[in-house]
């Protein structure tokens, strides 16, 4: 089975069929939608179309690009350069700041999604425990959180008839956390993938990239898998199953995966907005009706977070929410 560690090989039908390239499933698109924040420069703006295109992009893709966030595109390569230094220290001084069962924040190089084994490794941090960030990072704090925690600056209208304030109060003890991710280059990379695919958990997800691009995006209406153009001076925001929850399924949390290949190593940074523990997640009552009565029945997001390393994670999922 060639060079490649058999833990990292997926099933045939999971593999990536071509890598970087415009043919066969593998399709490097403009389609996932690109919102250019720079209007909300202007205090007085009329949020109004802006919160229109978002909505559309989160009932499509549940995927799209910000561009003019207005955040330091400075700050946004010192943080890149971090991470990089981060990880190109030995396996033992990363190791010692490893993730343990006490705690489930920093270093780790044995990630598993769908019980195949991820083709990178990883750092964690909790945004309120400034214990948890590793040595080498120099945040500019208070920047660092406006880089990483954007809620709820972002348009309080989201379109979805509610009030702007709507969900403030399932984020009080938030359990949101910022990860690093490395893709070494890999061997084989039409054997294994970056990431599997899966949809993410939380509220939404705010990612960072560099420009070797590999995250695919599997279209709503027909699963086909779409390659995001990588832009290092974007953010890719997706919508969570929690998000999927409360709308009832109008917002969608879209599958993702990442590929690897054989010459590049690859950085991201997903900042994931998870609610407090103890919020029950059910869609919102002032979403359903007679018409379009709840598809999921209530979890509670603590147990299910709790859950996600253990063997009854599976019961958790989402799926089995599902009415
Ligand atoms: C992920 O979905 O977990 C990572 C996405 C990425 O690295 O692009
Ligand atoms: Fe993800």
């Amino acid at each position: 089975m060639g060079v490649l560690d058999e833990a990292f090989i997926q099933a045939p039908e999971h593999r990536p069929k071509t890598h970087l390239t415009n043919s066969g499933d593998y399709i490097l698109s403009n389609e996932i939608p690109t919102i250019d924040l720079s209007s909300l420069q202007d205090p007085h703006c009329d949020k109004t179309a802006l919160a229109a295109e978002i909505a559309e992009a989160c009932m499509r893709w549940g995927f799209f690009q910000v561009i003019n966030h207005g955040l330091s595109l400075d700050l946004m390569r010192r943080v890149e350069k971090t991470v990089a230094e981060f990880f190109s220290l030995t396996l033992e001084e990363k190791r010692r700041v490893k993730r343990d069962e006490v705690n489930p924040m920093g270093y780790h190089d044995g990630e598993h999604t769908k019980n195949v084994r991820d083709w990178k490794e990883i750092f964690d941090f909790f945004l309120q425990d400034s214990t948890t960030v590793p040595a080498t990072t120099e945040p500019e704090d208070t920047e660092l959180r406006k880089l990483t925690n954007p809620w709820p600056q972002n348009p309080s209208d989201f379109s979805l008839g509610l009030p702007g304030d709507r969900l403030t109060g399932y984020f009080k003890d938030q359990t949101s956390f910022l990860r690093f991710n490395h893709y070494p280059p890999c061997p084989n990379p039409e054997l294994a993938l970056g990431v599997g695919r899966h949809a993410d958990a939380g509220v939404i997800t705010v990612l960072a990239q560099d420009s070797v691009g590999g995250l695919q995006v599997s279209r709503r209406s027909d699963g086909q898998w779409f390659s995001v153009k990588p832009n290092p001076d974007a953010f890719i925001i997706n919508i969570g199953n929690c998000m999927q929850v409360w709308t009832n399924d109008k917002y969608w949390s879209a599958e993702h995966r990442v590929v690897v290949n054989s010459s590049k190593e690859r950085f991201s940074m997903p900042f994931f907005l998870f609610p407090s523990h103890d919020t029950n997640i059910e869609p919102l009552k002032e979403l359903i009706s007679e018409d379009n009565p709840p598809c999921y029945k209530k979890y509670n997001w603590g147990k299910f977070f709790a859950a996600r390393n253990r063997s009854d994670y599976k019961k958790l999922q989402t799926e089995s929410i599902q009415i």
